[in-house]
């Protein structure tokens, strides 16, 4: 399969991109008019986020029909265009396949519904009597993950939203479908896919209650996942393509499967143990600082586990479902700037394909919304109500969902200091974030010092330097908690990359051969030393380079 270790991907969220007819929505035309300010900052891939007709209960991941777009987000035509003017600049277009579930919506479960037998086994339906749920297991969004349907006298199960029924994977025709979805939109032009939350696609082939958990252990990473995969890469011809999965709670062994060169799954995973390091107790919803030492080996176990096994990372540290990482791992109101980049080199000298989720590169921060109406998301307003049921005040619920929610990601890009972040000339969706007049587009672009620039210089010394991309990975300082250090080496050549995860100084031991190195980049313009030591300040990042 093809490598992708030069490349970088962005990531748009089109309801909240750019709104081109003043509807408050982001749409399809709004991204062709940004296509520019892509090719400017040096992307080779864009994947955005589902456009297709839904309901949007789980904003477009609840796709009630694979070959139609959403009016909201535009036309077909627009989608057209969107592929041919992507291939013009030589950005492929990725789009993200929600194929663990449908909406309930969709024509399918209507059938299914209707008690047509053929589609009711497109779903996972159960017989329990009505006052018997047929297991324990917990939906992702709260509460139980089997749904009752009085007219059939069954049960299905939703992992996610109670309008997201899970697809029967098990039954032939339903892959056989989901590949001529692929197929019709590789026809037309789309270069790459994101699968949504595919490790969760084959369930076991026991229900039964998990006295241990919600359920998760028996469908993550489940009995068939790896066969289906292969099979749906084969049947589609979509090996050399780029294609990411979204894996849940998975493990190291299966990733390094999901993504072998030579397995013929997929070119790459995102995984999020890395990003539950701030999670107490691996609960979301219960707030604790990030635990620095746990992010480091995580780093590491995926860095060298994933190299050792010849798989290959997606890297990245925001999405649609993500709070902001400045917000949440750096300190926006101190060392903005500062954490903003290093945070985003920490991540893009690692080996694997960086991904950039909008306005991550203008540093962008959590909404910090502080009233429940300023909320969309349907996870966010779910727990809203968990919390309180579970005996949380309102502010303090609220003060848990300004850290967690997955709308601190969905605010308006901010493309200028006009009003609604140059966003929409009518009423956005969702608020933007306060500070948009200082964070923003039309500013950063101006400035060669800004965290626009910082990004774009790791996009294009990624594709500088083969080291990036092929260079093996070591790390450093692996028992000092505030510092997060690894070092690349290839043909000779050897990059030291030196991370401060913390606001203060940090002072570290130089070894004898960096001395010559040339510092090739960094968010402070000098090295401070001290005997011999070096002292990183707050935030700093130093790339240093053997040979430039
Ligand atoms: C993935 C998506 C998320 C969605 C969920 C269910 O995690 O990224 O936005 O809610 O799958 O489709």
């Amino acid at each position: 399969m093809t490598d992708f270790g030069k490349k970088t991907v962005y990531q748009v969220y089109p309801k909240s991109f750019y709104d081109s007819n003043g509807d408050g929505l982001g749409d399809i035309r709004g991204i062709v008019e940004k296509l520019d300010y892509l090719k400017n900052l040096g992307i080779d891939y864009l994947w955005i986020t589902p456009v297709f007709v839904s309901p949007m209960n789980d904003n477009g991941y609840d796709v009630a029909d694979y070959y139609r777009i959403n009016a909201q987000f535009g036309t077909m035509e627009d989608m057209d265009e969107l592929i041919r003017e992507c291939n013009k600049r030589e950005i492929g277009l990725m789009l993200d396949m929600v194929f663990n579930h449908t909406s309930t919506e969709h024509e399918w479960f209507h059938r299914a519904l209707a008690g047509e037998k053929k589609y009711q086994d497109y779903y996972i339906f159960r017989d329990d009597p009505e006052d018997k749920l047929p297991t324990n297991w917990q939906s992702k969004f709260g509460g139980s993950a089997w749904e009752y349907v009085p007219s059939l006298k069954k049960w299905y199960l939703h992992l996610f939203d109670v309008t997201q029924a899970d697809l029967n994977w098990e039954n032939p025709e339903v892959r056989e479908e989901l590949k001529k979805v692929i197929l019709f939109w590789k026809d037309k032009g789309v270069k790459g896919f994101r699968f949504d939350v595919v490790n969760l696609i084959s369930k076991p082939e026991l229900f039964e209650n998990d006295m241990e958990g919600d359920g998760r252990r028996f469908y993550t990473d489940g009995p068939h996942v790896h066969e289906y995969l292969k099979e749906l890469t084969r049947d589609t011809g979509i090996e050399d393509m780029i294609t990411v999965g979204e894996m849940s709670s998975t493990s190291l062994e299966n990733c390094i499967q999901y993504s072998g060169q030579d397995e013929k799954e997929l070119s790459m995973c995102f995984s999020f143990h890395h990003l539950k390091v701030d999670y107490k107790d691996g609960n979301k919803w219960a707030l604790m600082e990030p635990d620095r030492m746990a992010l480091k080996k995580l780093f590491e176990a995926w860095q060298t586990g994933m190299q050792d096994g010849n798989g290959w990372n997606a890297l990245f540290w925001c999405n649609h479902d993500q709070p902001r990482i400045v917000s949440r791992m750096g300190n926006e109101n101190l060392y903005w700037k500062e954490s903003a980049k290093m945070l985003a080199a920490a991540i893009h000298m690692m080996r694997g394909t960086p991904y950039v989720y909008q306005g991550e590169e203008l540093g962008m921060t959590n909404a910090h919304y502080n009233d429940i109406s300023r909320y969309r998301d349907v996870e966010s307003l779910n727990y809203y109500k968990i919390l309180l049921d579970q005996g949380r005040t309102k502010e303090q619920a609220l003060t848990i969902l300004a850290a967690r929610s997955r709308d601190n990601s969905r605010t308006p890009m901010q493309w200028s200091a006009a009003q609604n972040a140059g966003f929409t000339e009518g009423t956005p969706w969702i608020a933007a974030s306060e500070n948009y007049k200082e964070i923003n587009v039309e500013t950063e672009l101006k400035d060669p010092d800004s965290v626009y620039s910082f990004y774009k210089k790791l996009i294009a010394l990624r594709k500088e330097k083969d080291i990036i991309a092929e260079g093996t990975i070591d790390f450093l300082e692996k028992e000092n908690p505030d510092v997060l250090a690894y070092k690349r080496n290839y043909q000779g050549e050897e990059l030291i990359i030196l991370n401060n995860l913390t606001a203060e100084n940090v002072t570290i031991p130089q070894q004898k051969e960096w001395k010559t190195y040339q510092k090739i980049l960094g968010n402070y313009e000098e090295i401070t030393k001290e005997d011999g030591k070096i002292i990183l300040r707050p935030f700093e990042n130093i790339v240093l380079d053997s040979r430039s």
